[in-house]
């Protein structure tokens, strides 16, 4: 296959990248490094893929730039790229959830009309707020965030663009993903972080929130069986691995060895309180079995952590 990736560099993309890689595929990575968190994480990120002779990359803005000669010839795109984050998609920082989740898909899927391309693109489970658990794909929608209404939006783009243009997508809802490389942003990592430097944990909230956290290569596995799947297909990818913050934390400080200092602070706006995933769709479609205890995955991600904190 000849692929693209968009957001290549990030944890998610640079993961699927290696492993389309090591399968024998030729990818074009998209990525053009915006300043959400550190260019330092996404060039390390993507380094070992630099070296592959079946690799480029493309510093194309999916916003902005000409998108007609980059899709050419190409078979399937992994469409990654977004402003993630659930916490910061408040106030004028939205401009950014506009522009990189909606403006740059709807720009990606014109310059699709009348292309045979398979798109699979990661949405979320913050589409579902706080809908009752387990959440299944036919369930209520009703983002509590505005980063969910942009994904959200994001979907309904999909599905206009599949009525009126013929567009072959699916469209994963990707449950709080988690392992090596993981955002900077995000709890598990931060909580490793802390550990590692002995600084302060901050908890929102009394930590009593579960999240069913999807184990990284789990995702992968998802991503290539999505390829085959019927067009227009939305389906759930969670881990089976459901833990509240405070049990993360838990788990987390007694792989580093120190006695964790917690913060309790207030609850985060648009931060849903319980998710977790209805997998019946995704092992019908995908044959997808999430493969990773959360403690194995956690304890590779600490792992990471702890190289990364500790040799720079
Ligand atoms: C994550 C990703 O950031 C989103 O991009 C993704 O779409 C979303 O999962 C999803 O699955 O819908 P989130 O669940 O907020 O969002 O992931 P984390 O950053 O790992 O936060 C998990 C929980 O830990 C949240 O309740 C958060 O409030 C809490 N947290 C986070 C803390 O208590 N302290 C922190 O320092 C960070």
């Amino acid at each position: 296959m000849r692929c693209i990736v968009t957001g290549a560099a990030g944890f998610i993309g640079s993961h699927l990248t290696n492993r389309l890689l090591a399968e024998g595929e030729h990818v074009i990575g998209v990525d053009c490094f915006t300043d959400y968190y550190g260019a330092d994480f996404k060039r390390a990120n993507i380094v070992s893929a630099m070296g592959h002779p079946h690799f480029s990359l493309s510093n194309t803005d999916l916003a902005v730039d000409n998108l007609e000669q980059l899709v050419e010839g190409v078979d399937v795109i992994f469409h990654l790229a977004a402003q993630p984050g659930v916490r910061s998609s408040w106030g004028y920082l939205f401009n950014d959830y506009m522009r990189n989740n909606l403006l740059a898909t709807q720009r990606l899927l014109e310059a699709l009309k009348g292309k045979s391309v398979k798109v699979i693109v990661a949405s979320t489970s913050s589409v579902y707020g706080n809908a009752p658990p387990p959440m299944r794909e036919d369930g209520p929608l009703a983002p509590v965030s505005p980063y969910g209404v942009t994904k959200l939006a994001m979907e309904h783009l999909l599905s206009v663009y599949r009525t009126n243009e013929g567009l072959n997508y699916t469209a994963l809802r990707l449950f709080t993903v988690f392992g090596p490389r993981q955002r900077p942003d995000m709890a598990f990592h931060r909580f490793c972080r802390a550990l590692i430097l002995g600084e302060e944990i901050t908890i929102y909230g009394d930590g009593s929130q579960t999240r069913d956290f999807t184990y990284i290569d789990d995702l992968v596995d998802a991503m290539l069986a999505a390829v085959g799947t019927p067009t227009g297909l939305v389906c759930n990818i969670g881990g089976g691995n459901r833990l509240s913050v405070n049990e993360i934390v838990a788990t987390l400080a007694a792989y580093s060895g120190r006695n964790p200092v917690v913060r309790y602070s207030e609850r985060s706006k648009g931060d849903a309180d319980h998710t977790a995933a209805d997998l019946h769709l995704a092992r019908y479609h995908l044959g997808y079995q999430p493969k990773v205890q959360a403690t194995d995955g956690l304890k590779t991600e600490f792992d990471w952590c702890r190289r990364w904190y500790t040799q720079q």
